[in-house]
């Protein structure tokens, strides 16, 4: 008898916490799908009108796949453009493509990140004057074109500083020059791209990896200093976008166009400042958690396996860099 009403007394415990337990998924897997059907749902049926922030956005990295597209995004939603990249001809061109398809004005600044700090003076003159609402601080190299060990790339001192000055440089920097204009007016919008790379540690993408986790903390930092003074930072954090980046991988379910993903992206500004950029990539975010964690990616067998496929498939990337390089060549003849 004792034992019995031990057990209903034990059962009702259980009971209990289960049902508490129950309550808590049921809760929190309901908030997360309510934020996701806002982010990326509600938001492309009202997305926010850009113009708000100001008359001009500058765009880092901004002649081709994701900076390309969102520099053209945000012209045809209203807004001047400023467009920085290193070569002068493909800033030409995109600058006409906006003039002509969007009436926008446009202006153009060739800059090389990789150089490091000594460009920054030269784009802040250059900037000066202008009423800057968006800042998109989206240029961003890979280490190596595939996946590599930290060693296995020529010349890894170089590489190095070129990638840390790419990457995490002209994000802190760009952000130092422009914030100050959008503090005082108490409005403003910086995006800043990092990558689904940076949200777990990735062996074989260790640098790369570790810029964007960069990226994603800084920008969230920030987000948490200015908001309440009006400035809004959002950092995005793609899964694969078919772009030179990625050899132009075809695009199928999983992977955006660089025009589809700016065009989702762009939507959910003003409902999240720490998104996927869209559903799909979003998706393939919780997907990736739950099936291949940080712990499992990190083990010795996990990247054992990852140097094979690596080895697999390094001439078919090698080939298919060779073939991206000929088509833009090619394309500009
Ligand atoms: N594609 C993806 O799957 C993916 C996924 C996650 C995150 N991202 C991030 O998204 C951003 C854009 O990637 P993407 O795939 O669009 O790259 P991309 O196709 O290689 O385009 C890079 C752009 O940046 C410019 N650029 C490159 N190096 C530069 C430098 N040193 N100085 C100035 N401009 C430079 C290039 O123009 P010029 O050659 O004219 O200079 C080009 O306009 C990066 O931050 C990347 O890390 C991409």
């Amino acid at each position: 008898m004792a034992g019995f009403a031990e057990c209903g007394w034990f059962g009702s415990v259980l009971c209990f916490l289960g049902g508490i337990t129950a309550l808590y998924y049921l809760l929190k897997w309901s908030w997360r799908i309510w934020q996701g059907f806002k982010v990326h749902v509600l938001s492309s049926v009202w997305p926010t009108d850009l113009r708000v922030y100001g008359q001009w956005a500058v765009v880092t990295g901004s002649t081709a796949g994701i900076g390309r597209a969102y520099a053209i995004e945000l012209a045809r939603r209203g807004l001047d453009i400023v467009l920085i990249s290193r070569s002068q001809e493909k800033l030409r061109r995109v600058a006409d493509e906006i003039e002509s398809r969007y009436r926008r004005q446009t202006r153009v600044i060739q800059a090389d990140f990789t150089e490091g700090h000594s460009i920054y003076p030269v784009i802040e003159e250059q900037l000066k004057g202008l009423k800057i609402g968006i800042l998109v601080n989206n240029v961003g190299m890979n280490y190596a074109g595939m996946l590599v060990n930290f060693l296995d790339v020529p010349d890894p001192e170089k590489r190095i500083t070129e990638v840390i000055n790419c990457n995490i440089l002209s994000v802190t920097q760009m952000s130092r020059m422009i914030l100050p204009q959008m503090v005082e007016r108490g409005k403003g919008l910086i995006i800043n791209m990092s990558s689904e790379a940076g949200s777990q540690p990735q062996p074989m993408l260790s640098l790369y990896s570790a810029t964007k986790i960069f990226v994603t903390y800084f920008s969230r930092c920030l987000h948490a200093e200015y908001q309440p003074r009006g400035v809004t930072v959002q950092c995005v954090t793609p899964f694969v976008v078919s772009t030179n980046m990625t050899y132009n991988i075809e695009v199928n379910p999983l992977v955006k166009s660089a025009e589809s993903f700016a065009r989702d992206a762009l939507n959910t500004v003003g409902y999240s400042s720490f998104t996927s950029g869209c559903i799909t990539h979003a998706l393939q975010h919780i997907a990736l958690a739950i099936f291949f964690p940080a712990w499992l990616r990190l083990s010795s067998f996990c990247v054992r396996r990852v140097e094979k496929f690596a080895q697999e498939r390094k001439q078919q990337i090698e080939e298919r860099m060779a073939q991206c390089q000929k088509k833009q060549e090619d394309k500009h003849k």
